[in-house]
């Protein structure tokens, strides 16, 4: 369903790429959980496959359209929530979330059910009616997973998702992503919480310096015989691309 092939990204006047290289694939039904260092080319990477900063090389394929070749086509199949908060700040949640839906063509008589589901789910409902200046670090981050998801997109991309987030919140988050992908559809997050990259994802990728090191099922991790934890394999291919002695991305992938 998302093709990454060769993806580069260089930012003006970067001394070397921030995504180099890049390719993997997600399909249907998958979670793919995207982990690597501060600085590794993670938000970089989804900001490509978003179209939010352009790219010199490689393409991105979203269910089959090339996001370069028709990119509106592309973007309406896909949900984005962003490791920033950048709401319109005096709109209330109601109001951003009727854009969102007016943006993406939700059907009128469909807004009202889909969002009290996630209202509910969220401990939303009291604040939706309130501007968005008023709401926490974590209020905002819900309202822009909900403003992501409530277009059904076929491809969710969720730039760090929890941070913010109450452990509540944060399972059902984790629940909302399997249910997504079950429904045939597939979710592309960060983050930096390996345990939750180990209970939720079907897939993941290991990016650093903007090389992929590693791209593998997590159920493969189990019998590589790597006798791994997520977490020790991130260790021991970080390390090993900070002395410079990583395989490159295609000899890694699995
Ligand atoms: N707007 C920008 N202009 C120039 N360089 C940038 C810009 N954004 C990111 N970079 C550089 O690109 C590289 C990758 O950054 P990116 O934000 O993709 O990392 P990340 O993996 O998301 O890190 P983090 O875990 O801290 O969020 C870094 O070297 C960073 O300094
Ligand atoms: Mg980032």
């Amino acid at each position: 369903m998302l093709n990454v092939n060769h993806l580069t990204k260089t930012y003006p006047g970067g001394a070397r790429p921030a995504v180099d290289g890049v390719s993997f694939d997600i399909a249907e039904g998958e979670i793919y959980g995207f982990i690597g260092p501060n600085g590794a080319g993670k938000s970089t990477t989804i900001k490509c496959i978003t179209g939010i900063v352009g790219f010199e090389s490689g393409s991105v394929t979203i269910c089959g359209t090339d996001l370069k070749g028709d990119p509106i086509r592309a973007k309406r199949m896909i949900g984005y929530v962003s490791d920033d908060h950048v709401l319109y700040e005096g709109l209330t949640g109601t109001e951003f979330i009727n854009f969102m839906c007016d943006v993406f063509d939700v059907p009128s008589s469909e807004r009202r059910a889909r969002l009290d589901k996630y209202l509910e789910l969220f401990s939303l409902t009291d604040a939706i009616g309130k501007q968005i200046k008023s709401y926490s670090h974590g209020m905002k981050q819900k309202l822009n997973i909900i403003g992501a998801l409530i277009h059904e997109p076929r491809i969710w991309i969720l730039d760090e998702p929890m941070t913010g987030l109450d452990p509540k919140s944060a399972f059902n988050l984790k629940t909302l992503m399997r249910e997504h992908a079950d429904k045939g559809n597939c979710v592309f997050f960060s983050s930096h919480v390996l345990d939750v990259v180990e209970k939720v994802c079907d897939r993941v990728g290991i990016i650093d310096g903007g090389k992929l090191l590693a791209d593998c099922a997590l159920s493969e991790l189990k019998v590589t015989g790597l006798d791994a934890s997520l977490e020790e394999l991130f260790l021991k291919l970080t390390a090993e691309a900070e002395e410079g002695g990583a395989p490159d991305g295609e000899d890694a992938q699995g």
